[in-house]
């Protein structure tokens, strides 16, 4: 099977086709995305809530994003696999942005890296770019800058803030991107911002107008605890499933029900009897 490259989504959106993007985080998964015909799994560093069970995806390390990139596109035949840029390691400088996205490509071996912001990392997309690494945008809430918006709330509701949202739009789109993720918008203003750029626009919370949609996976399995946001759809609720999988295994371990027969390993029965021999010779 051959992966999907860039050229391979922009032609299946000018044909008029959705992209579906979901995330992913270690091999199983990863695997049964790309086996079910997923376009671009994204190890995004939403691996510090979903999976690592943190408050926010600021404390997610470099290191622990890179060991997932790896996992994760170790198994996809088809999908393209983007690495997140996690927190402070590419806002500080161009150098570290380049350097970070070149240890995601050669440590992660995934095909391209996303970074969240607008005008204020311009720059740095530029310089990713310029070193041969495909740069996918991420604009709308910026989970890494909740500080500063004061918590996770829902962009470009004012008209003001939508002028922002294109001006961001634009830059990115100016310093190269090859495409840009909106997240928590209003979809009228999703639908402006695609008016104000040509590469394909992907959404989540941002309306159905998009050229695709991204979620998180564990979030359409019903994995995940606590509240949330209500663009979130559960497809299948597993939580009942596994565990109900486990209590049986409790019980099954309980009453000795498991392992059966089937499931345990056996000596012949001329091995048994030279054993029987050997014990009795053996002096204790
Ligand atoms: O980290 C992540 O999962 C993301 C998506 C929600 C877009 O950035």
């Amino acid at each position: 099977m051959v992966k999907l490259s860039i050229s391979d989504i922009y032609k299946k959106i000018h044909e008029g086709n959705k992209i579906a993007l979901m995330t992913a985080y270690d091999y199983p998964i990863a695997k049964l995305e790309d086996e079910a015909g997923i376009d671009i799994i994204l190890v995004g560093d939403s691996i510090a809530t979903t999976v690592f069970g943190k408050e926010d995806t600021l404390s997610v390390s470099i290191d622990d994003m890179i060991h997932h990139t790896e996992a994760v596109s170790r198994a996809c035949n088809r999908a393209m696999v983007i690495g997140d840029m996690p927190f402070m390691t590419y806002q500080t400088s161009v150098r570290d942005a380049i350097f970070n996205a070149g240890r995601f490509i050669s440590e992660g071996k995934c095909d391209a890296v996303k970074l969240e912001g607008g005008r204020n990392v311009a720059e740095k997309i530029r310089g990713i770019i310029d070193s041969g690494i495909p740069v996918m945008g991420h604009i709308g809430l910026l989970p890494q800058s909740y500080h500063r918006y004061g918590g996770f709330k829902v962009q470009g509701k004012s008209a003001e803030g939508a002028v922002e949202l294109i001006r961001d739009a634009i830059a990115i789109e100016k310093a190269g991107v090859f495409s840009i993720i909106v997240e928590s918008v209003p979809k009228n203003v999703t639908e402006l911002i695609k008016k104000y750029v040509k590469v394909p626009v992907f959404g989540i919370g941002a309306g159905e107008k998009c050229d695709g949609q991204i979620i998180v996976v564990y979030d359409i399995l019903g994995l995940t605890f606590g509240k949330t946001p209500k663009f979130v759809k559960v497809f299948k609720d597993l939580k009942p499933v596994i565990k109900s999988a486990v209590s049986e295994y409790i019980k099954e371990v309980e009453s000795s029900e498991f392992p059966a027969d089937k499931y345990e390993y056996h000596m012949d029965e001329r091995e048994r009897e030279r054993l029987d021999q050997l014990l009795k010779k053996m002096e204790l």
